[in-house]
């Protein structure tokens, strides 16, 4: 089934609404039950207060015993009332005294309590619907204060307690809905400005899957998550182009580099077929080319091949091996190719590095025919290597025709020749030093070339170090 769209600028401000209803419910709540144990407390303290001194003054202007209590108990009666405080005395057996109260059965208990001696006894009672707090005070006789002969019951009405709970309950409710309604308001505008951008990135993701990668999302600032995010696409976006471009251009400029011996081909071909076989000479003169053209276009789709493995496997083989050892033996084997020419080995014993030694020496066989191909048969071609912080540079250097300043960026993009002339009279395809690049890279170093025209060229390669 598919999901319902439920946009996140919807789902945040609900979430912030509920938060915030929660949130003000509780702290209302605990403000109006607050307030009105307060006031309770309060009322139920000063009806004491007022009380105490009367009762106290009463026990003493007479024996304060029990018949006193029941000859004088109208006078105390009198003494403790008032328009809002109703009073009524129970005796020793929690029974009203005459001349008025009804005993109430439901507040039994609370006259066992006071009459037992606790002197904070108060409750809320209800009479014709309107709440009532009645406080019971103990009467304690005046030769023995241990003794509790009667109780003092004072109820005051709650209506002005329970209007001024009523006002609060109103201002409250009234500030919940207003803040949830303001927070509502200001929680959506916010949610909705901050995600509008995300909603923008959408729309050029989905322009760039339809092809477009000049797109960005270009975002002014980047101090917040979605800015960086934003920052994040589009440097990754550049890149997928970077390489996109590149891939269409390394395609096109194989096509070219296939179609130019192609077409030698083909045009060779025709000629021999409208019957230059007959010819000796032209006969050799075209196979010869043929032959040429077909080493050539192996040799590229071999390159290609290795190209494309580099770029598909990392399956490496790495050991740690002892440069001297490894370059000296290197060294040695290439003597054959580079006839007269003098190789030089100059280094520290004792270093060595961690590389994939068959891809090691692909690398330095692709320099030294780069070397071979440019210095005359009586230059000189060396290799050195040192220590260099926590790394170890390999150098290649020869002494041969250089590289002018304007091909120099340019040697390890595909295809490149500098002298195009002399390298296609070879057969060179201008693979060979990207190649060279990618597996240096693989292995975790660096390449570079320095030159000067006709003096020379070094290339350096930088590998980390490694110790046994
Ligand atoms: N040691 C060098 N001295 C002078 N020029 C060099 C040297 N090494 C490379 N180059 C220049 O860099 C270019 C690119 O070299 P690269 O090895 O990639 O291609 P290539 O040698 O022409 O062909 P191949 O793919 O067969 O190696 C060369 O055509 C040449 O102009
Ligand atoms: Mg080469």
């Amino acid at each position: 089934m598919k999901e319902m769209y439920f946009p996140l600028r919807y789902r945040l401000s609900l979430f912030h609404l509920l938060l915030l209803i929660i949130l003000l419910s509780v702290f209302s709540y605990a403000i109006f039950f607050g307030t009105k144990n307060y006031l309770i407390q309060n009322t139920a303290v000063s009806l004491r207060a007022q009380a105490k001194p009367v009762i106290e003054k009463w026990l003493h202007s007479g024996s304060g015993d029990t018949d006193y209590l029941k000859s004088n108990g109208r006078f105390l009666i009198e003494n403790l009332g008032s328009r809002d405080t109703s009073v009524m005395i129970l005796n020793a057996s929690g029974k009203p005294m005459k001349p008025d109260g009804d005993f109430v059965l439901s507040e039994a208990a609370y006259y066992r309590q006071s009459l037992s001696g606790d002197n904070e006894v108060r409750y809320i009672t209800e009479k014709n619907g309107s709440p009532s707090l009645v406080v019971l005070i103990p009467l304690r006789k005046v030769s023995d204060p241990s003794e509790v002969m009667g109780v003092v019951r004072l109820s005051t009405p709650l209506a002005p307690l329970e209007r001024i709970l009523a006002r609060q309950k109103l201002i409250l409710m009234a500030g919940i809905i207003l803040t949830v309604f303001a927070g509502a308001l200001i929680g959506f505008w916010i949610t909705t400005v901050s995600l509008k951008e995300l909603s923008t990135m959408v729309q050029t993701c989905n322009d760039i899957a339809g092809g477009n990668l000049t797109r960005r999302i270009n975002l002014p600032r980047d101090n917040d998550e979605i800015g960086q995010l934003a920052k994040a696409f589009d440097n990754m976006i550049t890149r997928i182009e970077n390489l996109f471009t590149a891939q269409s251009r390394f395609v096109a400029n194989a096509a070219h580099e296939l179609r130019t011996p192609m077409a030698a081909l083909q045009g060779s071909l025709e000629v021999l077929m409208r019957g230059a076989q007959d010819d000796r000479d032209s006969f050799l003169r075209l196979t010869r080319g043929m032959y040429r053209e077909i080493t050539r276009l192996s040799r590229m789709s071999e390159q290609l091949l290795d190209l494309t493995k580099i770029e598909t496997s990392d399956v490496l083989h790495k050991t740690t091996i002892d440069v001297k050892k490894f370059i000296a033996e290197f060294v040695q084997y290439s003597q054959v190719i580079a006839e007269e020419r003098t190789l030089v080995c100059d280094g520290e014993s004792g270093l060595h590095i961690t590389v994939d030694s068959d891809v090691l020496k692909q690398v330095l066989f692709n320099l030294t025919d780069n070397a071979i191909q440019h210095t005359e048969s009586s230059g000189t071609i060396q290799f050195s290597w040192k220590l260099t912080g926590m790394d170890i540079n390999i150098r290649v250097s020869d002494d041969g025709c250089g590289i002018d300043p304007a091909s120099l960026p340019h040697i390890f993009d595909p295809f490149f020749r500098g002298d195009s002339s002399r390298s296609r009279v070879r057969g060179g395809t201008g693979l060979g030093l990207t190649i060279v690049k990618k597996l240096v890279e693989l292995n975790g170093g660096r390449i570079s070339a320095d030159s000067i025209s006709r003096e020379g060229t070094v290339f350096t390669l930088v590998f980390p170090s490694s110790r046994i």
